[in-house]
């Protein structure tokens, strides 16, 4: 008895130790400066007459993380785990995109819990490895997290909100970083793109005790009837997740109600994005060569121009 449990502590103690040599070798590693982003794809929206392939992935999410100083790698759907498990140790940070697809039975759910468990396991061993999520990409972890879908119904198909910051966003990494002024407009200018039919509850985060414990809510909104969380991150993990849509007020230019183009907006989108990158630069994963890593950049496909009234002016399309 006395044997194994001083057996589980020395074996506790080595890892703790070796978690926190993890840490500091972390800390003394120079920043990233040409961090890679992988953007998650997703099945094709139905009936979209611009397709080629069967998934895509709007560009406006490529060029948001590009105007931070990051480049982009497609993260394709329908591909083994294996794969995904070589690009997670190339990549220094993930991007799950906004869209419509079944975030329980998608293939764009099922790539996104294996790399969500990849990185689940990397940053538990000192290997830090950002997530974001943006509104489909903000449901999804919350799926991810509570292991079940909490989601409800709530009337924000297309508003522009001001943020109802909570008291822990002063202190939260994400808004931290941010200018003073920008958070006061951030809070009381309808400045931040609301497009999702489905929401997180406030009441329903407070009665799941996996989303509790996982995230700290940095915004809440309201769409009249219901009190729905906007923006929370991980206590534990550099995990992010907005329901609004940073990457549109500067890159999407279809003309409807929550669309804005304000230059508070746009600084907004900036000071998001560049977080993100900042995180990321903290990574060291790379590929394994120069020339795999030039197979894989974005750059070898090219985004398909969708017309003025589309929710997404570009798309890239993928096999
Ligand atoms: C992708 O995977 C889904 C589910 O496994 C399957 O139904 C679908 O046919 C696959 N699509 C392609 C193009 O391989
Ligand atoms: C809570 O989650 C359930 C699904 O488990 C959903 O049916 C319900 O509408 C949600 N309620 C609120 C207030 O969010
Ligand atoms: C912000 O949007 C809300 C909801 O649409 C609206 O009631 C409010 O008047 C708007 N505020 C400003 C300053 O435009």
């Amino acid at each position: 008895m006395c044997r194994s449990a001083a057996a589980v502590l020395a074996v506790l103690t080595a890892l703790l130790c070796a978690m926190q040599q993890c840490a500091a070798a972390r800390r003394n590693q120079p920043l990233n400066y040409r961090p890679i982003i992988g953007v998650l794809a997703q099945e094709n929206i139905p009936d979209d007459q611009y397709a080629h392939g069967f998934s895509y992935i709007a560009a406006s999410y490529v060029k948001f993380l590009e105007g931070a100083g990051a480049r982009v790698v497609p993260v394709r759907i329908n591909r083994t785990e294996e794969e995904y498990a070589h690009i997670f140790n190339a990549i220094n940070g993930l991007l799950l995109p906004g869209g419509d697809v079944n975030i329980q039975t998608s293939q764009y759910s099922r790539a996104a819990k294996i790399f969500y468990d990849l990185a689940l396991k990397a940053n538990d061993a000192g290997d830090y490895f950002p997530i974001w999520g943006t509104c489909q990409g903000f449901q999804q972890l919350s799926v991810l997290t509570a292991n079940k879908n909490l989601l409800t119904i709530t009337d924000t198909k297309a508003v522009a909100l001001p943020l109802t910051l909570t008291p822990a966003a002063q202190s939260s990494r994400l808004f931290r970083s941010f200018p003073k002024d920008l958070l006061q407009s951030l809070a009381v200018e309808n400045i931040t793109g609301n497009f999702h039919k489905w929401s997180l509850s406030l009441q329903n985060y407070s009665r799941n005790a996996k989303l509790k414990r996982f995230y700290k809510v940095l915004s809440t909104n309201n769409d009249g009837k219901k009190e729905f969380i906007s923006t929370m991150e991980a206590q534990r993990y550099p995990f992010y997740a907005v329901q609004w849509h940073p990457e549109k007020t500067p890159f999407e230019w279809v003309d409807k109600p929550g669309m804005t183009h304000s230059p508070t907006a746009i600084r907004v989108s900036f000071y998001t994005s560049s977080f993100f990158i900042s995180e990321a630069m903290k990574n060291q994963h790379h590929f394994p060569s120069l020339v795999e890593e030039e197979r894989a950049l974005i750059y070898n496909f090219s985004p398909v121009f969708r017309g003025m009234n589309s929710i997404f002016i570009q798309n890239y399309y993928f096999d």
